[in-house]
């Protein structure tokens, strides 16, 4: 791959057309992005679908003639609303990148238990991820990002197997339907930007589609949160970000220390920042602060994925029981919530958190 005059581990402050135009062939192995959904958000206009998609595919046509043979890209998008219409993008951006020969590999639900309430049609509680690849020989290394099984200790009951266990122990592939929780208050990675990334995805992303040393690209960097990840996990990050205010977030959060005035990009650079340094969170505060002080992390709920599915499971049956009983005319059962169906560690076998 041709690593020469290849901007590494920085942000372009800029028009990601202008760092394209730049860059050679195949000097980068995974892009992952969100793009604008020209939904009119503080740092977009909001112009016809037509002229939004056009604009797109320069950019992704870009993406592809960037991308190493060996590539991948993850485009992740939601939908565009219009005068009361509802267009999911990844609809429209499908046939674009196929038609740069790029490969379908996975289209990836990326569900929300919350949310506006809709009035008019259903809520949307899902966004996607579109997985193409450039080539057949791509990497995908489960390893790294398996979830544990539903039943982690069950054995064969008959056979020369008999007594062994009946499925991988390192757990098990996490499917297509992701449940990260979407980076909105209350979430230690919020910083300034409406429509954040959470790292756990990228780093699912990162992990099981590139190795060590590796390049990876987002065209659209909001506040760096690819560039993190891929840092964290000893990859090489490069993007563009054309808003100033993000573009300096992101280099704040890189950095990983207090400005000038003592402040943080977001509580978990705050709290990374002080857990290294042995200093107390409560004499610091980070941009989107509320409250007076910053709590430690051993006082904040932070789930992993597996706990959202797990409450989504346990919402699926409680609504399952509550129509059961409809149908028979019998009261409906009382929804406990997660904490009346808290299980002893020892006990539970769908996820571990
Ligand atoms: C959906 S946000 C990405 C947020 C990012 N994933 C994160 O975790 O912070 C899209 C970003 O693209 C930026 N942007 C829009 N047009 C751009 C362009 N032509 N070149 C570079 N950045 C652009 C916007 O300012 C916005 O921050």
């Amino acid at each position: 791959m041709q690593k020469q005059n290849v901007p590494l581990n920085a942000i372009f402050p800029g028009d990601v057309r202008q760092l394209l135009a730049k860059l050679p062939d195949g000097c980068v192995d995974l892009i992952v992005s969100s793009p604008p959904y020209n939904l009119g958000k503080e740092y977009e206009a909001k112009r016809a679908l037509q002229v939004y998609l056009e604009e797109q595919t320069d950019v992704l046509r870009e993406c592809a003639r960037i991308l190493a043979p060996q590539g991948a890209i993850f485009w992740q998008v939601g939908s565009f609303a219009d005068a009361g219409s509802l267009i999911p993008l990844d609809i429209r951006f499908f046939p674009i990148l196929e038609s740069f020969g790029l490969i379908p590999r996975n289209r990836i639900a990326w569900a929300r238990q919350h949310g506006l309430h809709a009035s008019r049609k259903f809520s949307c509680r899902y966004e996607t991820i579109l997985w193409f690849t450039k080539g057949d020989e791509y990497l995908f290394d489960l390893d790294p990002i398996r979830v544990p099984q539903k039943y982690q200790n069950k054995t064969f009951h008959r056979g020369d197997k008999h007594g062994e266990l009946s499925c991988n122990p390192a757990g098990k592939n996490p499917g297509d339907i992701w449940l990260f929780r979407n980076v909105k208050h209350n979430h230690e990675e919020q910083t300034v930007h409406p429509c954040q990334f959470p790292e756990d995805l990228i780093a699912r992303i990162v992990l099981s589609t590139t190795r060590e040393g590796q390049v990876v690209f987002d065209p659209y960097m909001g506040t760096g949160t690819v560039a993190v990840v891929a840092r964290d996990h000893k990859r090489h990050f490069m993007g563009a970000e054309l808003d100033a205010g993000y573009h300096s977030v992101a280099l704040r959060r890189l950095k990983g220390e207090p400005d000038e005035r003592g402040y943080f990009p977001n509580l978990k650079t705050l709290r990374d920042w002080c857990e290294r340094k042995g200093k107390p969170v409560e004499k610091y505060r980070f941009d989107v602060q509320v409250g007076d002080k910053p709590t430690n992390r051993s006082a904040s709920k932070i789930y992993p994925e597996g706990h959202h599915l797990e409450e989504l499971a346990r919402r699926l049956e409680y609504e399952e029981a509550a129509f059961a009983a409809d149908v028979r005319g019998d009261e409906r059962p009382v929804d406990e919530g997660m904490n009346g169906k808290r299980k002893k560690p020892e006990e539970r076998t769908l996820f571990s958190e």
